[in-house]
């Protein structure tokens, strides 16, 4: 998996990122900063919110990147919805979707468009605690650390291959917002880290593990 990670001449090729987002955005503006900062050779060519609300939304047009709103409400069906944000996605050319709490399950068909080129990040180490309140889960169940996970995106629901792990302690005294804060600490770093590795290093799957480095190679 090394079209993105090729050199062309000396230089890396930037990644064109669509980024679909539904609230404050704080994983988006991680990665942006990353590009900023020359840490990840990728520009963000497009930003799609399901809600036009979004925070994450506005943010992206201050930052002048392209952005669009494509309300799901507005629309007769999921499928309708996601035919005009994969048609968003299309026209400019996108090569890897950034999930960054976007709240819609994706269909296989959007899926099988981007083969192995959709990341998302989930506020837990999965696979415990998919789907929503992913820290409340784990405050509930009592475990003493957790986490956040990027992860390819498969037709299911947070169960793709995983990139990269952090972990963060629980504390005793913890509520899920002082959970979820310490973890989107550690968000904001993993997220712009597997992206980078993911464009840059080559890497292949094993069954379901993904696994960095030639083929043969320790
Ligand atoms: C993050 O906790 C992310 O892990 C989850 O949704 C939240 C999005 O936060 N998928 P933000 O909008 O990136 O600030």
């Amino acid at each position: 998996m090394t079209e993105r990670g090729a050199k062309v001449g000396s230089v890396l090729e930037p990644a064109r990122l669509g980024v679909l987002l539904s609230g404050r955005g704080s994983n988006f503006l991680a990665i942006h900063g990353a590009i900023e900062r020359g840490e990840l050779p990728a520009r963000i060519a497009m930003v799609v919110s399901n809600l036009p609300e979004a925070a994450g939304l506005a943010r992206a047009r201050e930052l002048g990147l392209p952005a669009r709103a494509i309300a799901h409400r507005d629309e007769p069906s999921r499928h309708a919805h996601e035919q005009k944000v994969l048609a968003t996605l299309e026209e400019v050319g996108v090569e890897w979707v950034c999930l960054a709490g976007y709240m819609r399950l994706l269909s296989a068909e959007l899926v099988g468009r981007f083969p192995r080129r959709i990341v998302n990040i989930h506020p837990s180490l999965l696979p415990a605690f998919p789907g929503l309140d992913a820290q409340g889960q784990a405050l509930e169940h009592g475990v003493k650390v957790s986490g956040c996970t990027v992860h390819l995106v498969d037709e299911g629901l947070d169960s793709g291959p995983i990139v990269v792990q952090r972990c963060v302690p629980v504390e005793d005294g913890d509520t899920t917002e002082s959970l979820a804060a310490r973890i989107l600490e550690q968000e904001h770093e993993a997220y712009p880290e597997a992206l980078r590795r993911l464009l840059t290093e080559p890497w292949r799957l094993e069954g379901r593990r993904l696994v960095f480095g030639r083929s043969g190679v320790a």
